[in-house]
């Protein structure tokens, strides 16, 4: 087997001769999304020579565009290992999820439960929320353990029950590269009867999957992680897609994909699984006549092993530096445990100071901010605090209201806000909308202190003063949501 030639594989990404100011830039945000290889350009750019039209017609362009988006789902089942009619492919991991959620929905009762976690990126998270306010039902957070960053099972096992019918969970946090055990996961979700919808937008890039193996139900993934374009995949398991309702217009075949697609998008998705296909032959030691799942397996293993050797690398580096650190699983040992993606703090320095420092000898560019999922994580040294408060708290808002945050019943921070829904939906509906409440405030004001969020009505007839106690005090990145709706009758 060939050792992974990194030099011939980046020759093959165009954007990786960019330059800034006379200088190469570094890419340092791979959770954010790859560049594409020159294959996945010309598969674009050819399906706009050569195979451009609309579905099911009966001429050139139209059966090669049909080829197309069918070999875009057969690469999509060959990557996650699933059969091809079981993928949905749309515009992006969050639209997807979001459309299957309302499905899903509206197999929910009122006092059904959903479960989602809070090291999860918020896609995996509000297309719940949503989907269990819509029908009265109720959310329970599987809260992660902060000091390393990961999900506990038995924390899983205390918000299942009988109730439970469905659990969102990542196979990887994009924050800081924990890999959720999937297969422990599944089995104790589908022991309380309820099913498993996996989130492998980050792990998709990093890890062989297997969705079959670990018995999730739904996988979803992004194609513009691992090299393709901007387009999202959805693996849903035959027989709980074929029982849902889907919300799709009457001709349509697919139940889940509506209207046109993006065939582009499809030629140049299953022109990234072939790029990996051919990584998997070339230096993953598959042979040339395997299956393409089987080389893109090859690929990921071998992807997998040069990645995890350049995170030691990194981590071992970033140790010599003071006042840095590695959020999440670093010991050698939980190797197995982790993506090479690496969230650092560093003491004194604010994540955008660190991201775009004017003296750097090198265009370096770094993502910084929460990814959408660092809400329980110490990741800001001047942190934005926002607030989560514990389930989903209903009361009435009916006017505008200020929220106070306090640290020991001291107001260290304020935000006003107006009706955030129209208040005319308030005679019939049982909520009106979700706020997440974000404060700034210098972590030293709420550090180690007691906090509580306090909302103030200010205009309105009926003068309010609900109060909600924080669950983790002191956390100075913690989050406020809450959704507002009716008082229960
Ligand atoms: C772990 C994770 N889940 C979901 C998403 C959302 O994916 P998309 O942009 O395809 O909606 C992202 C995007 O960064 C992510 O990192």
């Amino acid at each position: 087997m060939q050792a992974f030639d990194v030099d011939a594989i980046r020759a093959r990404f165009p954007a990786l001769s960019l330059t800034q100011d006379g200088r190469p830039i570094v890419f340092f945000d791979g959770p954010g999304g790859t560049q594409v290889p020159q294959s996945v350009i010309d598969a674009v750019a050819g399906y706009y020579r050569e195979a451009n039209a609309n579905h099911g017609g009966a001429f050139l362009t139209s059966q090669r565009s049909d080829a197309i988006v069918e070999d875009a789902h057969a690469a999509l089942a060959d990557l996650l290992g699933v059969d091809a009619d079981e993928i949905t492919l749309g515009p992006n991991m969050t639209t997807l999820t979001f459309h299957v959620s309302r499905s899903i929905g509206a197999t929910l009762r009122p006092g059904d439960e959903v479960v989602v976690s809070g090291l999860d990126h918020q896609a995996n998270v509000d297309p719940w929320i949503a989907a269990a306010r819509d029908n009265e039902a109720i959310v329970r957070t599987w809260e992660p353990s902060l000091d390393d960053c990961t999900l506990r099972l038995d924390g899983l096992d205390a918000v299942l029950n009988e109730r439970t019918r469905l659990v969102a969970v990542g196979w990887a946090s994009n924050a800081v590269g924990t890999i959720n055990p999937i297969r422990e996961i599944a089995d104790r979700v589908h022991r309380a009867g309820a099913w498993l919808y996996v989130d492998a937008v980050h792990a998709a890039p990093h890890l062989p999957l297997d969705a079959r193996a670990v018995d999730a139900d739904f996988v979803a993934c992004s194609v513009y992680k691992f090299f393709g374009p901007h387009l999202g995949a959805l693996y849903g398991r035959h027989e709980i897609m074929d029982s849902l309702p889907a919300y799709k217009v009457r001709p349509a075949s697919n139940r889940f994909e509506t209207g046109t697609g993006n065939h582009e998008g499809d030629a140049g998705a299953a022109a990234a699984v072939e790029y990996l296909a051919d990584v998997g032959t070339r230096y993953g030691g598959a042979a040339a006549t395997a299956s393409r799942r089987e080389r893109v397996l090859a690929a990921m293993h071998a992807i997998r092993a040069y990645e995890l050797d350049l995170y030691r690398y990194l981590a071992a580096r970033l140790a010599e530096l003071p006042g840095v650190r590695i959020l999440g699983l670093t010991a050698d040992a939980d190797m197995d445990r982790r993506t090479p993606t690496a969230a650092i703090t560093i003491d004194g320095v604010t994540p955008h100071a660190a991201a775009d420092r004017p003296d750097a000898n090198q265009p370096i560019r770094p993502a910084f901010g929460n990814f959408a999922a660092a809400r329980r994580m110490r990741v800001q040294a001047d942190p934005l605090v926002s607030v989560r408060l514990k389930g989903l708290n209903r009361l009435v808002i009916p006017g505008s209201f200020e929220a106070v945050l306090k640290a020991d019943g001291e107001p260290v921070g304020r935000r006003s806000f107006f009706q955030p829904t129209n208040p005319n939906r308030c005679d019939n509906c049982r909520e009106l909308g979700i706020i997440d409440l974000d404060f700034h405030v210098p972590g030293s004001a709420i550090t180690g202190r007691d906090l509580t969020v306090d909302l103030e009505v200010v205009s309105s007839p009926a003068g309010m003063s609900p109060r909600f106690p924080l669950a983790a005090a002191g956390n100075p990145t913690l989050n406020v949501r809450m959704l507002l709706g009716e008082a229960a009758q």
